[in-house]
């Protein structure tokens, strides 16, 4: 009673806070190096290193430095990329997206091949292929929905036929799990999985990717098929038609400015949820960090760790080999 009447506190939570070896065994969260998945751009010819001006630290690379960079990031402790490709030319039906040959296609089987045990995603997508930048095909100022299903389909089985490990659709058009898993099936990859950009808003956080991917819609933007983000219930119907579509893990996108939508996935449903860190939220620290107003270690970690908070299992980031460096110091 003595410490009810001379109005001492019974419960002190600074007792587990006074040592760090005590702070290090109550921790809930943890990030892990398996949590995070490395970006990587592929363009054309030979050793090209173009930097993407609006994201210090990232290059655009030619397939043999995108091998480089795979196994160099292999050795840091990455386990996992997802590859993006821009094309030589680009058309109206996106064929480089879906050619054999194509970009994308080249660079997975060549990073493959130099490193099995790295695992490879693709994303799948038509914006970064079609001359008029948007993510479907288009007639008469329309993304027309179900024409566009045959050519993600088509692409999602190209990666796949290159030896992709999973691939990831990101371009919100309706029904395009289901496509895509028929179409897997049927070329014999069913043990294909899809990693799909289930909730992925319509969101200027993708600002500085666009200059990465050269892949800025020519006319109007993305809104007729990226979500509001206004709406957070509607990331729970979007995402469980992706699941009785087929997909084997869901994704919220951007992150950091979405994390109530990462917590009510986790809460919902049972699969895998995967978190976009995306080009944006990457600038900003990166430019904070370089007027030296910011610890950018600290930051970057702090924020895949609220990720990780919020409910995501897995975050593709741009920071992913420095945060794994900065993890095993
Ligand atoms: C392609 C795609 C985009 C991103 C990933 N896949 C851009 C977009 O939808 O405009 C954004 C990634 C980022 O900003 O880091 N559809």
């Amino acid at each position: 009673m003595k410490h009810i009447l001379s109005g001492y506190p019974i419960q002190r939570p600074r007792r587990l806070r006074e040592k760090a070896v005590l702070r290090d065994m109550v921790r809930e969260f943890h990030l892990r190096p398996e949590d995070l998945i490395y970006p990587l751009f592929a363009v054309p010819g030979k050793d090209v290193v173009n930097p993407v001006s609006s994201m210090p630290g990232v290059c655009q690379l030619s397939v043999d430095n995108i091998v480089k960079e795979a196994v160099d990031a292999y050795k840091a402790g990455v386990r996992a990329v997802e590859l993006f490709g821009i094309p030589p030319e680009k058309d109206e039906v996106a064929s480089g997206a879906y050619d054999p040959n194509g970009i994308v296609q080249e660079a997975v089987k060549a990073v493959k091949d130099a490193c099995p045990e790295l695992y490879v995603i693709t994303d799948v997508c038509l914006c970064q292929y079609t001359n008029h930048g948007h993510c479907g095909i288009v007639n008469g100022g329309c993304v027309l929905n179900d024409p566009s299903l045959d050519y993600l389909a088509r692409t999602a089985v190209s990666h796949a036929e290159a030896g992709a490990d999973m691939v990831a659709p990101s371009d919100m058009m309706d029904g395009r799990v289901g496509a895509i898993r028929d179409s897997l099936d049927e070329a014999g990859f069913e043990g294909v999985p899809i990693m799909s950009y289930s909730a992925k808003y319509a969101s200027a956080f993708y600002g500085p990717f666009r200059e990465a991917a050269e892949s800025s819609p020519k006319w109007g933007d993305r809104r007729s098929y990226q979500m509001d983000p206004g709406n957070s219930t509607e990331a729970l119907r979007e995402t469980a038609l992706d699941i009785q579509e087929g997909c084997d893990i869901i994704m919220v996108k951007p992150g950091l400015a979405y994390l109530d939508i990462v917590r009510r996935l986790k809460e919902t449903f049972d699969l895998p949820v995967a978190v976009y860190n995306v080009s944006g939220e990457y600038s900003m620290v990166k430019a904070a960090a370089a007027q030296g107003w910011i610890d950018e270690k600290r930051i970057t970690l702090e924020i895949l760790l609220s990720m990780k908070r919020a409910g995501a299992d897995l975050i593709i980031s741009y920071h992913a080999k420095d945060a794994i460096r900065w993890m095993n110091e």
